[in-house]
């Protein structure tokens, strides 16, 4: 499949707008999802996105502590690393979610940081706030050892719960099964292309919208 790069007119060319944030919710880097992760973003990027990867593992985040003195403007009172990660989340035109399946669900450094954006929860659906003003694009890679679908479907449900709080529309889904020792997926070159137009289809559905809201260069 050919992919025309995005057009660039007018004043601004070169500076690409569609930001897109890919979050790694292993332990392990340079691990499956990672790599998965990894050739997502190079996907992007090859038609002009500006990416940033964000490895959970690597942050200092709390679990949500159900505050009961929450601030009605949807921020949290917990400083901690996630302070940041909502700035970038929020900021970014498309979230990219890569978690292995643990127990048959996502990672508890992805559960982690969901439960975080229980305060923004409330604001939209409880005090019926807008807080995030830029609607996304959300895509979710996962990669089991096993070989069992439903363990996807709970992983699934639980991102898209995540995605319906940030206004992202659960657009793309890369699963890969049968993988289990740390960088087993560089052997999976159907994952690894798949990845790769899931990361440029990410990207150019961000870049239509954008098209068709007059906005980006
Ligand atoms: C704590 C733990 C729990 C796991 N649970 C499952 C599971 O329920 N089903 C499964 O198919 N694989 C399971 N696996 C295997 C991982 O999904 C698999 O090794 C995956 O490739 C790891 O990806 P990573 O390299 O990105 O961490 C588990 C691995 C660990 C460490």
């Amino acid at each position: 499949m050919q992919h025309v790069r995005f057009a660039c007119q007018g004043d601004g060319c070169g500076a690409s707008k569609v930001k897109i944030i890919g979050i790694n919710g292993s332990p392990r880097i340079g691990g499956n999802a990672d790599i998965l992760l990894d050739k997502a973003l190079e996907g992007a990027r090859s038609v002009g996105a500006e990416t940033e990867k964000v490895i959970l593992n690597t942050l200092k985040i709390v679990p949500c502590q159900e505050c009961e003195n929450l601030k009605d403007d949807g921020s949290c009172i917990i400083e901690d690393d996630m302070q940041g990660l909502y700035r970038k989340i929020l900021e970014a035109d498309a979230v990219i979610v890569a978690s292995p399946v643990f127990f048959g669900s996502i990672t508890a450094q992805t559960k982690i940081m969901i439960d975080r954006f229980q305060c923004l929860w409330r604001a939209k659906f409880i005090l019926k706030k807008n807080i995030v003003k830029k609607e996304k694009v959300g895509a979710f890679i996962s990669v089991e050892a096993s070989n069992r679908e439903d363990f996807f479907v709970n992983s699934r449900s639980i991102v898209k719960n995540f995605f319906a709080v940030i206004d992202a529309n659960y657009r793309e889904e890369i699963l890969c099964r049968g993988i289990d020792e740390k960088g087993r997926v560089l052997e999976r070159l159907d994952c690894l292309e798949k990845v790769f137009e899931l990361g440029v289809k990410v990207a150019s559905s961000v870049k239509q919208n954008q098209d068709q809201k007059g906005e980006g260069s």
